[in-house]
């Protein structure tokens, strides 16, 4: 790895302005915070299990919460939406299986996974979802 990974700062127009979407994206931001921080301290693959941990808390508390959130509101595009959080969480317990047989690339590919997301799911954050939220009346 060269050099130190910097942290991601959460800007103002990172909101979308729906409580539970935001906050689910900067708990996401936060975790990846964490785990840079543990990869600069070289505390990783030690500390990983936290890491794990949080991550299947995010995917079980806020990505369905989201889906719910959006089926509620009667999103036409919901299954393509809830496809790309089964890839992201399968995608997880594949990190997490490495982890389990002593991959040691592992802190530095989950963290470059978690990158992606964050610019393709959350920055990106399906720019039509957005658009419908507005048009619901809640963003
Ligand atoms: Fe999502």
């Amino acid at each position: 790895m060269k050099g130190k990974l910097t942290e991601i700062k959460w800007l103002p127009e990172y909101d979308i302005k729906v409580e539970i979407i935001d906050e689910s994206h900067r708990s996401l931001v936060d975790l990846i915070n964490k785990l840079a921080d543990m990869i600069n301290r070289k505390a990783c693959p030690e500390t990983m299990s936290e890491i794990f941990f949080s991550l299947i808390h995010y995917a079980e508390s806020y990505l369905i919460r989201e889906e719910i959130l959006l089926r509620d509101l009667g999103y036409s595009q919901l299954d393509q939406h809830k496809a790309k959080h089964r890839l992201f969480i399968e995608k997880i317990k594949s990190f997490r299986e490495s982890f389990s047989s002593g991959d040691p690339d592992i802190c530095q590919d989950l963290y470059n996974f978690l990158v992606d997301w964050f610019h393709e799911h959350i920055l990106q954050y399906d720019k039509e979802t957005i658009a419908f939220l507005k048009g619901k009346g809640i963003s």
